[in-house]
């Protein structure tokens, strides 16, 4: 057996612990999920329900897919992040509702709309490395927030176009930082069953915050309706999507709740991955070096353009293994409808099943050396036959993640245009700890060393 200390950054813990379950939460997720198909989650307080957390590819897909329509999402997940401004959306819609809005939405993600935003990702990359350029010679600088910016530039001018312009971003950003700050108190009193009357710390500023995020996108989109002409972002989408059945349009509280939920998780994400893959380069400088040499084979030193990004392949690859190491959503929850079976087991209306992501990216069964860092694993040849959920950074089945691939395609622009500008390295002394917020994210940050090239 291999050891990789640095990226196995904490041991699963023997019984849960509030601690855990309010800073890292999957150090209460049992080591059987790592070696068998499945554990049961232990209760740090009696009235949980029952959680079945999984790990194994066949019960994940009966879950997520050949019986997806049995599930809803789970209740406390639902609890910890749905507030006034985004339970509308596509993210929390269930069965008719939900299709609806999921088949409104979906033009905005297709492949030409998707193209059509690459000169936008490269832009914004490139305005980083411009930044970066001129900070003083091997800066020591925090790749988590640079990374959320960039994303943030990115969603922004997606959702809104030229309109991203006059939008107080500063002023978003304060806002959402209560409500994003404060996911892990919700996520724990939820699960242990703390009413949702009772306040939590900062229950007063995530409030106001969210009262401030509703009004400012409740004007954006009335602006939009009163100004003239057709948008081909996303709002001026979302403001055309009609329903080809019913002919129904989307009413102002589901746009609201659509915008403010691409804003949010179109951003947060990719940001958690990017940081997490340029920690990953600075740490395996071989492979940080072959990112590089592939951009120059295959880029030189022009421009990047929209026909190159499919052929960055190695570059692609470290994307998604890192987010198999560290995918920015450690699992995704699952509520059964009625009792049901899946595979062996009965689970029954109320209570849980917890596909465990971050255990199936790190099964013994599945992987092997499953904590090392090794892009190949995702070449085209070592890829084959695995199952198709063995790897979850996006989901899978109905509700997989409706920005995958621009997040795919983001990314990848952002870590080309990166990798071939900078050298990363690793600051000494700097050792990572997680924290499970909305996204897995680092809890002292993400601080490289970064020397032009
Ligand atoms: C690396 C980046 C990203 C990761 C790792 C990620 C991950 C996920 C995951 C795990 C789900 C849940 C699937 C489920 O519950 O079964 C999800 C859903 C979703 N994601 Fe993403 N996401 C990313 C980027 C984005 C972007 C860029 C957008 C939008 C611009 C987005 C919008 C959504 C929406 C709207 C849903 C709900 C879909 C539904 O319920 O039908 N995500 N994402």
């Amino acid at each position: 057996m291999y050891h990789h200390p640095d990226l196995t950054p904490f041991t699963p813990r023997q019984r849960p612990s509030l601690r855990a379950a309010a800073t890292n939460m999957i150090e209460n997720w049992p080591s059987q999920a790592y070696r068998d198909d499945y554990a049961m989650m232990r209760g740090i307080w009696p009235i949980l329900p029952k959680t079945l957390l999984l790990s194994d590819p066949a019960l994940i897909e009966e879950v997520l897919i050949a019986k997806a329509e049995k599930f809803s999402r789970d209740r406390f997940q639902t609890r910890a992040l749905a507030n006034a401004v985004n339970r509308q959306s596509v993210f929390f819609a269930e069965g008719a509702d939900w299709r609806w809005q999921r088949r409104a939405v979906s033009p905005a993600f297709r492949h030409d709309k998707l193209q059509a935003l690459i000169p936008t990702f490269i832009q914004c990359a490139y305005s980083l490395a411009q930044e970066w350029r001129h900070a003083p010679q091997d800066a020591i600088i925090d790749v988590a927030p640079a990374m959320s910016r960039v994303t943030f530039d990115i969603i922004l001018t997606a959702v809104l176009g030229a309109g991203a312009q006059d939008f107080d971003r500063e002023k978003f950003l304060a806002a959402i930082n209560p409500s994003l700050s404060t996911i892990a108190w919700r996520f724990l009193y939820a699960r242990i069953g703390v009413p949702s009357f009772l306040p939590f710390p900062g229950a007063s500023r995530v409030a106001e915050s969210v009262d401030w995020l509703h009004n400012a996108l409740t004007t954006l989109v009335a602006q939009r309706r009163a100004s003239a002409g057709d948008h081909a972002d996303i709002l001026g989408l979302l403001l055309s999507a009609r329903d080809p059945e019913t002919g129904r349009i989307m009413n102002d509280e589901e746009l609201v709740s659509n915008l403010y939920t691409f804003m949010i998780a179109g951003h947060e994400t990719s940001a958690t991955a990017l940081g997490w893959t340029l920690w990953l380069l600075a740490h395996d400088q071989t492979s940080q070096q072959r990112v590089r040499e592939e951009i120059q084979t295959i880029i030189g030193d022009r421009d990047i353009v929209v026909e190159d990004v499919e052929k960055i392949i190695f570059t692609r690859q470290t994307l998604q293994e890192s987010m198999r190491l560290f995918p920015p959503a450690i699992g995704v929850g699952r509520a059964p409808i009625e009792d049901i079976d899946i595979g062996p087991h009965k689970i029954r209306a109320g209570e849980l099943a917890i596909i465990a992501g971050w255990c199936v990216h790190r099964h013994e069964k599945i992987w092997d050396d499953p904590n090392g860092f090794d892009p190949d694993r995702f070449s085209t040849e070592s890829a084959k036959g695995r199952h198709r959920c063995a790897y979850l950074p996006f989901g899978a089945g109905p509700r997989i993640c409706i920005g995958m691939n621009f997040a795919m395609l983001e990314m990848t622009v952002i870590l080309a245009t990166l990798t071939r500008h900078f050298r990363f390295s690793l600051v000494p002394g700097h050792h990572i700890e997680l924290a499970t917020n909305l996204t897995l994210r680092s809890k002292n940050g993400l601080p490289l060393n970064i020397s032009p090239l």
